[in-house]
């Protein structure tokens, strides 16, 4: 089990070639703040599907995953990527991000057949759940919180249900600049693992990640945070300076007391 995930979603941003120059200076900065611990933080980056295979090859410390795929292994399903396209190139899949749930009207039950499908495939599905500004507003974050999670993992068992990362990404902080203050992330995350433990039966250690608005000026304070176990970042994973401070931030802290 790894200390730390620490994510990169892309989006729709960088060509290969910018993203092969992105992973050759990563690579460089991974030691930046002592000696990387690959066996305990897990550096993730999600590119765009035409930048994946490129990437895959050029460090084997950073590892890879795929922004969306289709739960079909083939057929005619014009624009998609199947899973067994994916397979040996990728290690984690993102699922349900906010974005395609909104945008492209991903609905739950393709969410919770997607994640079937990559557990599979043994990749790590990483599931996006979140409130939106109303719901926070209105006191329904926790109730929105278990009704995506009991709709998305349903039908898992305990131990499939411990493979899925979940990535706790409120809608209103995510490329806005306005982060959940950590005290409000690390409340949800302490809810998200009860809930998980008690409807799923899945162990404690299950990891949960932060997304929305994750930049170098928040992120080592998310990261002291207990219940997480690390950070789903976007506009600041396109930038090596910013992405780099983040990764250090989680090397500075498995050095310290903190945690
Ligand atoms: P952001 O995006 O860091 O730009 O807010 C996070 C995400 O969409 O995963």
């Amino acid at each position: 089990m790894k200390d730390y995930i620490i994510a990169g979603n892309w989006k729709m941003f960088k060509t290969a070639a910018e993203s092969i120059s992105f992973i050759q200076q990563l690579d460089q900065k991974l030691d930046a703040a002592g000696p990387y611990p690959e066996e305990r933080i897990e550096v993730v980056v999600f590119p765009p599907f035409t930048s994946l295979y490129a990437v895959k090859e050029v460090s084997p410390r950073i590892k890879t995953g795929a922004q969306n795929f289709y739960f079909e292994e083939q057929g005619a399903y014009t624009g998609e990527i199947s899973p067994l396209m994916l397979e040996n190139i990728v290690d984690y899949v993102l699922i349900g991000h906010s974005e395609r749930r909104q945008l492209f009207h991903e609905s739950d039950e393709n969410i919770n057949k997607k994640i079937k499908v990559a557990l599979v495939h043994r990749f790590t599905p990483v599931l996006c759940i979140g409130e939106t500004l109303e719901e926070r507003e209105s006191g329904e974050t926790f109730a929105r919180i278990e009704a995506q999670l009991a709709k998305d993992l349903a039908g898992l068992t305990p131990g499939e249900a411990a493979r899925v990362v979940i990535a706790y990404e409120p809608i209103w902080a995510i490329g806005t600049g306005r982060n959940a203050s950590p005290e409000q992330a690390q409340e949800v995350h302490a809810f998200i693992r009860k809930i998980l433990q008690e409807k799923t039966g899945a162990p404690g250690a299950m990891r949960i990640l932060y997304g929305g608005s994750v930049k170098p000026e928040n992120s080592f304070a998310i990261l002291s945070q207990n219940d997480i176990n690390g950070v789903l970042v976007g506009g600041a994973s396109l930038k090596i300076d910013a992405f780099s401070v983040i990764i250090a931030d989680s090397v500075k802290l498995l050095n310290s007391s903190i945690r």
